[in-house]
């Protein structure tokens, strides 16, 4: 059990707290179902980067799927070995530097790119779209012929000598497994036509936010026997999945406000340390840890900033916290510090993890003078 109070009090807020028995189980849930597979777990490091989090993983084997530099950095302080670099501006200052680093596998965004790789001895995967609805946000919907993703799946013959496999990633926060049916029986269509030896199926499992989430037995029963038809290495590239549930946003209560009839309470952190609720609509449950009373009321827990969109929680029905007190939000562990930001000239929060018994600040609280030390 988490002591949020104690840790508040000791490192101040807002804070990020994750629970590494959490992460370890929720490795175990994904090794479990793919353990019939030849396959290599690569965490999407754009769900969070901190060093220490990632050091849990490589302990677990699992490699990294990164975006851009840092998170390169980031993966080789958390010890992961195998890396894989995906995106769709790849800059060639980067690959050198990469592969000059031990980068082993890349995935190709667009027919253009292919060159940059001719005469490299990395393994290359071709991203492709499958031009399937992954049924989730449009902002984390990746897998239809509008988006900028992938090149499209019937048309990716014309440079099929040039790559060692495909790639997919349809969307995030996928709770249906459906589009996941449809996607892998075309893509896998064409990795079985071309003998590839690779396949990588992304990541995007829906956790449960507010009542639903991806099934994994159903997963096991209706996508399992769709991969089954696939018979090379399969990589797997999940984010949320892993370090979503296992991390926690600790807020402070600033102030409570009514009017309109409800209740604003102000916290000391909103859109600036988590941008979820306003960029995607989504939803967090916040757990009140000290109330004025047993009495409900409807609550908007909003942040400080100078934005309507700064909102943590609108409408819930609950106690009214006291001024003082922290709440926590839950599920706050993925996209939650990797999209935090400075607006309003607010520093980045702390993060501690909570591990084997013990507790450990894993990145202190951003100063101030920060903020201002690349000013000119
Ligand atoms: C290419 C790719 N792989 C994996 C992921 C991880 O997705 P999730 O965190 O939903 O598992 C993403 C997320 O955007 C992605 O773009």
């Amino acid at each position: 059990m988490i002591d949020f109070n104690l840790l508040g009090n000791e490192y101040g807020t807002p804070l990020y707290i994750y629970d590494g028995e959490e992460i370890e189980k929720r490795i175990n849930i994904i090794k479990n179902i793919f353990k019939n597979f030849d396959y290599k777990i690569f965490y999407a490091m754009k769900a969070n980067s901190n060093p220490e989090l990632l050091k849990i993983l490589s302990k677990n084997d699992l490699g990294a799927d990164i975006v851009g530099p840092g998170e390169f950095i980031a993966a080789k302080k958390g010890n992961i070995e195998e890396i894989l670099w995906n995106g769709n501006g790849k800059i060639t200052d980067d690959k050198k530097f990469f592969i000059d680093n031990g980068l082993k596998y890349v995935v190709i965004d667009s027919f253009e790119e292919i060159e940059m790789w001719d005469n490299t001895d990395i393994v290359k995967l071709l991203r492709v779209n499958p031009n399937v609805d992954a049924k989730t946000h449009p902002h984390i919907s990746t897998g239809l012929k509008t988006h900028k993703f992938g090149v499209p799946l019937d048309e990716m013959d014309k440079v099929k000598d040039k790559i060692d496999g495909l790639h997919l990633h349809i969307g995030s926060q996928i709770t249906d497994v459906s589009p996941y049916m449809e996607a892998f029986s075309k893509v896998i269509n064409i990795t079985n036509k071309y003998k590839y030896e690779y396949l990588d199926i992304g990541g995007g499992w829906g956790i449960n936010y507010n009542g639903t989430e991806l099934n994994v037995e159903e997963y096991k029963i209706k996508v399992l026997p769709v991969l089954e038809q696939f018979r090379g290495k399969l990589f797997i590239e999940p984010g949320r999945f892993i370090i979503g549930p296992s991390g926690f946003l600790l807020l402070k209560v600033i102030q409570v406000k009514k009017a309109s009839g409800k209740y604003f309470v102000v916290l000391d952190g909103g859109m600036n340390v988590l941008i979820r609720p306003v960029l995607y609509s989504a939803h967090h449950d916040i757990k009140i840890l000290d109330s004025r009373s047993d009495e409900k009321c409807t609550c908007d827990f909003v942040g400080p900033l100078c934005e309507t969109g700064d909102i943590i929680g609108k409408n819930r029905l609950t106690e009214i916290p006291k001024i003082g007190s922290y709440v926590v939000v839950e599920n706050a562990g993925a996209y939650g510090y990797s999209m935090s930001s400075n607006y309003n000239g607010m520093p980045k929060p702390a993060e501690v993890l909570v591990y084997k018994g013990e507790k450990k600040l894993i990145r202190k609280r951003e100063k101030i003078e920060d903020l201002f030390k690349d000013c000119i």
